[in-house]
């Protein structure tokens, strides 16, 4: 939304589809905006399934008026990963609640009870043209507005009204013609930005949280509970209380009005090409934007009863991002995912600077330190993570008990929520998430607070809710990831879980050699890393010859289990390709009996410990017939003549798998290419899973 700046329909058109492309990763089934027509209360949408690309093409073909100009506008855009309905036009953002558009929104989330929603709605009358949750938001808010008895409802208490009969997860950002030049927008569960654009130096660098007194509107509406489709809602109650908070942070010292543009965005990475100024918005908070002022207020649920300055931080902070647009572009690489893989001999330093001194053999995490002692004494460490982040969680496990001595378990969040697994005040659960924002991972750190954990966050995103809502924790310090299958950030999370416990094990005498053979093992790394990505072009052969078959084994055990877990993840995910990871140990336990001469294997038999029983595991299958490929070190040669063989530098046992992995990504890369797959947006996955 921009205020009191002249701004052309091309230009808004083009911060939308912009803004979209760079989030397109969160979600690319369909995407669609929409802008203020010529007349007054007038909506144009542009909807088109697939990718941004083909919605900017539906927009060029279109004869709307580009140089129409506006001086203040609000418009809003989204693109979408499917829950409710399968992509399709009449199912793409933003969602209206009739055929003039009185009410227009976009949401990322779900709305568990948007069935029940739509049969109430439904039955009075409301017609609906789409299968998503998100209409039957835009329907009520039109409902709700529609029996009023107040006729000076505000925008904001509208929408309050309307997130009360909400459950599930949201973001959500509504436009409406019944308030022009206005937005709310809103979340609970879902990431939320502002990014605030002016050219005036903002006179103080937070905005005040606006606490509901005891207003009418406080209370939720009427009796539609989720298990009651039939019940009536009634007309929201007169009288609500107004509110009026001072956004001093939006005026100039002049006291005049400025222009100024708002941003409101999912991720940093729609913005930051406007502004560097962004605010987080927490759960439950409404903001409320016109007349170029920003004001916040909190949604009060009735189970939480009231809230109060003390519970709730009473202002929201504006952010400078140190995001740089560079890091959130290709460069001279076809595919985010391809530039990510090669990034990752920077990357892996970028988690380590600062915090590793290899002259001293010394680890400073900041963020831990104050923490240090109450981790220590725990009773147990518990990871908690999805995807590729459950893998960097499995693939440290042993090390970590090895140096802490204290007992380990890793779990998915979602499995680990399900089983209403018992967490008590001594347990340190550890929170592993690229993100910051997977639901799963998110809902689960909840339970862990709950139940008086100490919660730590391993994460990428700075600023995400992960690492807002933790005790304490670390950033990766991975730089932005754009490519849905993780790949530095994975290696980034290997290498900040090493740290970790490293930084616990310090006080032990007795791990004092094995804790300097890790960190010179981490001093080489980079330089190993890169010698691994000058394999690429074998790895591309070996593509060609791996893609005519219909499924790949990876096997591998002890450290290396995760590595074929991980590496099966990233050939499933963007090539298709059926993958599984096995352990070698378990092979007799079932896996031999998928082995013949036409099943392709690849082993990892890099030396460690382990080597002898994975050597058996090598027999064993060669003896039915199997040519797999091997995964091993260079220089060693107890590997059988004839074998094919990957070759990769030898590192201490606890890194091998930072190399190990780096073959397993390019592959998975060269089969996506070799299969016409598109590499950074595989068909139905989204880089950042924000609903349960
Ligand atoms: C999604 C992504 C994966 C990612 C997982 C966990 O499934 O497609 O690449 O590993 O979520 O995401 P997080 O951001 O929590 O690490």
């Amino acid at each position: 939304c921009s205020f009191l700046k002249e701004k052309t329909r091309q230009e808004v058109l083009e911060v939308l589809c912009a803004g979209l492309a760079r989030q397109e990763y969160r979600g690319y089934d369909s995407a669609g905006l929409c802008v203020d027509g010529d007349k007054a209360g007038e909506v144009l949408f542009f909807k088109e399934v697939g990718k941004v690309a083909g919605l900017r093409k539906k927009i060029a073909a279109s004869n709307v008026d580009v140089e129409k100009t506006s001086i203040s506008q609000v418009s809003i855009a989204h693109t979408r990963w499917a829950t409710h309905g399968p992509p399709s036009e009449v199912n793409c953002h933003p969602l209206r609640s009739d055929p003039q558009s009185e009410f227009c929104v976009v949401h990322n989330g779900i709305v568990t009870n948007s069935a029940e929603l739509r049969l109430v709605l439904q039955k009075r009358g409301y017609k609906f043209e789409s299968e998503t949750d998100t209409e039957a938001v835009a329907i009520l808010t039109k409902y709700l507005y529609d029996s009023r008895t107040d006729k000076h409802l505000t925008f904001t208490n509208l929408i309050k009204l309307v997130l009360k009969e909400l459950e599930g997860s949201f973001a959500f950002v509504f436009k409406s013609k019944h308030f022009p030049n206005e937005v709310v927008t809103a979340r609970r569960g879902s990431p939320l930005l502002i990014g605030v654009k002016t050219d005036k130096k903002l006179k103080v660098d937070f905005v005040d949280v606006e606490f509901a007194g005891q207003d009418s509107n406080d209370t939720r509406v009427d009796s539609l509970q989720p298990n009651s489709p039939t019940a009536l809602l009634s007309p929201p109650s007169a009288n609500p209380k107004v509110l009026r908070t001072q956004s001093r942070a939006f005026m100039s010292e002049d006291g005049l009005p400025q222009p100024i543009e708002f941003f409101i965005a999912s991720d940093a990475a729609a913005v930051v090409e406007h502004t560097k100024r962004v605010l987080y918005l927490e759960d439950d908070d409404i903001a409320h934007i016109s007349e170029g002022e920003l004001h916040i207020h909190r949604l009060r649920r009735k189970e939480e009863g009231d809230q109060t300055p003390g519970q709730v931080a009473t202002t929201r902070t504006i952010e400078t991002l140190e995001l740089e647009l560079a890091a959130i572009m290709k460069g001279k690489f076809d595919t985010f995912m391809q530039k990510e893989i090669y990034e990752q001999p920077e990357s892996v330093v970028n988690t380590m600077r600062g915090r590793v001194n290899f002259d001293e053999n010394r680890i400073t995490l900041g963020g831990l330190r104050a923490y240090l002692p109450i981790m220590r004494r725990g009773r147990r460490i518990v990871f908690i993570a999805c995807g590729t982040s459950y893998h960097s969680c499995l693939a440290t496990r042993a090390i970590f008990e090895e140096l802490t001595e204290i007992p380990v378990s890793v779990e998915l969040a979602s499995d680990f929520l399900d089983r209403k697994t018992p967490i008590f005040r001594d347990d340190v659960c550890v929170f592993l998430s690229q993100s910051g924002e997977t639901a799963d991972t998110i809902l689960a750190l909840r339970y862990c607070m709950e139940r008086g954990a100490l919660c730590v966050g391993v994460v990428n995103t700075v600023g995400s809710t992960l690492s807002r809502e933790t005790h304490c924790g670390v950033h990766i310090n991975a730089g932005p990831e754009v490519g849905v299958a993780s790949t530095k950030a994975y290696t980034s999370q290997y290498v900040a879980l090493l740290m970790i416990a490293l930084q616990l094990s310090e006080d032990r005498i007795s791990f004092t050699e094995r804790r300097n053979q890790i960190i010179d093992g981490l001093h080489a790394l980079p330089g190993q890393i890169k010698k691994v990505l000058e394999l690429d072009q074998q790895i591309q052969q070996l593509a060609t010859t791996v893609s005519q078959n219909k499924s790949l084994l990876l096997m591998g055990r002890g450290y290396q289990h995760a590595t074929c877990l991980e590496g099966a993840l990233k050939i499933k995910e963007i090539s298709y390709m059926h993958s599984e990871g096995i352990l070698a140990g378990e092979l007799k336990h079932g896996p031999l009996a998928l082995i013949d001469e036409n099943m392709p294997v690849i082993i990892i038999m890099t030396q460690d410990s382990l080597y002898p029983k994975v050597q058996s595991a090598f027999a064993q299958i060669t003896a039915r017939k199997a040519q797999p490929i091997v995964l091993c070190n260079e220089g060693d040669d107890g590997i059988p003549a004839g074998a094919k063989t990957i070759r990769v530098p030898k590192t201490i046992d606890c890194l091998q798998g930072l190399l190990n992995i780096i073959p397993l990504q390019l592959l998975s890369y060269h089969l996506a290419v070799k299969n016409g797959c598109d590499v950074d947006f595989p068909r139905n996955l989204a880089k950042s899973v924000t609903t349960e």
